[in-house]
């Protein structure tokens, strides 16, 4: 990491993934690990935290979508323009070489996972990557996953326009009864797709490591934004990745968030 101050960094190119997503590239001086996010500052709109989706090991990729204030102003920019990120923060997935390893990933959670997938195959593992969306159009980064070694892409949409007719946690659940066995299982996507893997990952004994976020401001474990109930651990620090015995300790898992002003929001 660096400081805690946001750096000025320059849109090297811009693709657009999906209807929604745009993913941004830039150079930055600290490396990152998969699970890790950044707080990206548009000047004189706002700052949010975003999962690095990539580091090549000079530049990182952001992949955001275009739902709020901050995000469609964002998606106004072009190569050249300028933008403060600061970080890396956060927890990261994590491996031993060889193992067998499914991921469930869901909108923006393909980015990380995408990554992790990418460093993990280069140390012989097999990864499963079950990608969900709710139609084709929305499968973020289909094409990469598909080239990575070592891999199976086992998309799924709720629609049934492109790969298992249902959710990715129906198409795992199926690959488990036909006799898939995984050492461990990441996930990062929305949260009740998470609760489900976490519940599965319990009852099989599986070694499970979660993504859980909550409502972030400063990122790195000084504002208590992101504390969960009852544990009363950071989101930013403790997290987002973490294992599924804590994950599982959180009584809002699953069930309810907190705003920016700390009210709750059922899932
Ligand atoms: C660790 C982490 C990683 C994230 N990674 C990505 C990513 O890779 N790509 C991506 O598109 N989005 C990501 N997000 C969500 C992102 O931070 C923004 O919340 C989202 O882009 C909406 O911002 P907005 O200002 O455009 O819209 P707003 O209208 O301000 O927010 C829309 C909704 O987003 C949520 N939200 C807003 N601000 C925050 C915040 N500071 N922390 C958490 N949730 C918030 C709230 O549920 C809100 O209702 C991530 C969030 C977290 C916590
Ligand atoms: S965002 Fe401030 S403590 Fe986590």
């Amino acid at each position: 990491m660096l400081d805690n101050f946001p750096h000025a960094v320059r849109i090297k190119k811009i693709i657009k993934e999906t209807p929604l997503v745009r993913s941004y590239f830039f150079e930055y001086p600290v490396r990152a690990k998969p699970g890790q996010f950044v707080n990206v500052w548009v000047a004189g709109i706002d700052e949010k935290p975003m999962s690095i989706a990539f580091d090549d090991g000079k530049n990182y990729m952001l992949s955001i979508a275009a739902i709020g204030d901050m995000t469609k102003v964002l998606a106004h920019k072009k190569v050249g323009d300028y933008i403060g990120i600061r970080g890396p923060y956060g927890t990261h997935f994590s491996w031993k070489p060889g193992q067998r390893i499914a991921m469930l990933a869901g909108g923006y959670g393909a980015g990380p996972l995408y990554f992790a997938a990418s460093k993990a195959v280069a140390q012989n593992c097999h990864v499963d990557f079950f990608l969900g969306a709710r139609s084709k159009q929305h499968l973020l980064f289909s094409a990469q996953i598909k080239k990575l070694k070592n891999t199976r892409f086992l998309p799924s949409t709720n629609d049934g326009s492109a790969g298992f007719h249902g959710t990715s946690v129906a198409c795992w659940a199926e690959q488990i009864k036909k006799g898939a066995r995984y050492a461990r299982v990441m996930t990062c996507g929305p949260e009740l797709m998470m609760k489900a893997v976490s519940d599965i990952a319990w009852k099989k004994k599986i070694d499970a490591q979660i993504s859980v976020e909550r409502y972030m401001k400063c990122g790195f474990g000084i504002c208590g934004n992101c504390c969960v109930d009852d544990l009363g651990i950071t989101t930013c620090q403790n997290g987002t990745v973490m294992p599924n015995s804590v994950a599982r300790k959180i009584k809002e898992f699953g069930a309810y968030h907190r705003d920016s002003v700390g009210r709750k929001h059922s899932f």
